[in-house]
């Protein structure tokens, strides 16, 4: 990762022209990234399963990575790119990337913005998460790759494939989770998108990667602690194993070995302290702090309301 320099509406250049593409606009990331991307005065094509409303900016179409009859009206002039696979990357990710990216240097594609997980850079390239990183590396499009911590958003909004947090805090008051006392800094998917909406449309970021990370690492305990304060009611912490992690992995279609090594994984990064370290690269592309836990906990309240 490295930082860059670059104030909002600065430097926006007129060659990612004035159409951009975004799938997964229906994701934690992608509907906050597209506000962001229309006051950059842009037009979104918001690319996914079930087409948005028309909004002015924002040109809805069908696109679902399983189809590949779906990918030439997604891309059509579209002069810089997000990518999101889906909550679970698959092996099969990567041919669908490569698919979607087959000529998009001849065609004008300027720039394409990868959503990935922090330290995917470190695994093998079977993983599956790095296979879309190397497919997209090898596209011959500049492009930027997002490697984020964990997101503050998994607390109010939950994940798809998995026992929801946010139901288990509304209905016990209990944050059930794999990860000890391990610290991770949280990071906001208001800030992911900010990021990622400075990449897609100004220059200097091109064959970079960036980690945004909150401004705090946190305990599980003190996550707790956090939305003990803006609920009212006593929030806990309570210890898991891997498994039910495993087990939702299954139930959401992943491959058995992709479900063992997902879920080992998954507790390594939240209770070995690995996402817990701390970096500018928010602060340095978008030119404002990462929004703390604190903050988000105070406009995510509605959420946890019983
Ligand atoms: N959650 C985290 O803490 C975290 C942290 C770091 C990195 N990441 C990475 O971020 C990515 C997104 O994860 P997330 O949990 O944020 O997921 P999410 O918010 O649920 O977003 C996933 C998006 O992918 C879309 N999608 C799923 N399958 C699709 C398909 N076949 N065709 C087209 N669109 C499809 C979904 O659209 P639909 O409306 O059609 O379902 C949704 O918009 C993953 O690669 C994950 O590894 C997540």
């Amino acid at each position: 990762m490295s930082g860059a320099t670059g104030t909002i509406g600065q430097n926006l250049e007129t060659d990612v022209g004035s159409t951009v593409l975004v799938t997964g606009p229906t994701g934690k990331v992608g509907r906050r990234l597209i506000p962001l991307l229309v006051r950059r005065g842009v037009t979104v094509r918001a690319a996914s399963r079930s087409p948005l409303p028309e909004r002015v900016g924002i040109e809805p179409v069908r696109f679902d990575w399983t189809d590949e009859s779906t990918y030439e009206t997604a891309r059509m002039g579209a002069g810089s790119m997000y990518l999101v696979v889906g909550p679970i990357p698959q092996p099969e990710h990567a041919d669908y990337v490569r698919a979607l990216l087959d000529g998009a240097a001849e065609a004008g594609v300027a720039r394409v913005v990868l959503l990935s997980t922090y330290g995917v850079d470190q695994a093998p390239p079977e993983n599956p998460l790095r296979r879309i990183e190397l497919a997209v590396e090898s596209s011959g499009v500049p492009y930027t790759i997002l490697r984020p911590a964990a997101f503050m958003q998994n607390f109010s909004e939950g994940l798809r494939w998995r026992e929801s947090l946010v139901d288990l805090i509304r209905e016990r008051d209990e944050i059930v989770a794999p990860g000890g006392a391990g610290v991770v800094s949280y990071v906001s998917t208001e800030d992911i998108a900010a990021v990622a909406a400075v990449a897609m449309t100004e220059d200097g970021h091109e064959g970079t990667a960036y980690a945004p990370f909150g401004p705090q690492p946190l305990t599980l305990t003190e996550v707790a602690e956090h939305i003990s304060w803006v609920t009212g009611r006593r929030i806990r912490y309570v210890e898991t194993d891997r498994t039910p992690i495993r087990d939702a992995l299954l139930a959401a279609g992943a491959p058995p070995e992709t479900a063992e090594h997902n879920s080992q994984v998954y507790v390594h990064a939240f209770s070995s302290g690995a996402l817990g370290v701390l970096n500018d690269d928010v602060l340095d592309v978008t030119g404002r702090p990462p929004v703390s836990f604190a903050e988000f906990a105070v406009g995510a309240a509605a959420a946890w309301r019983q």
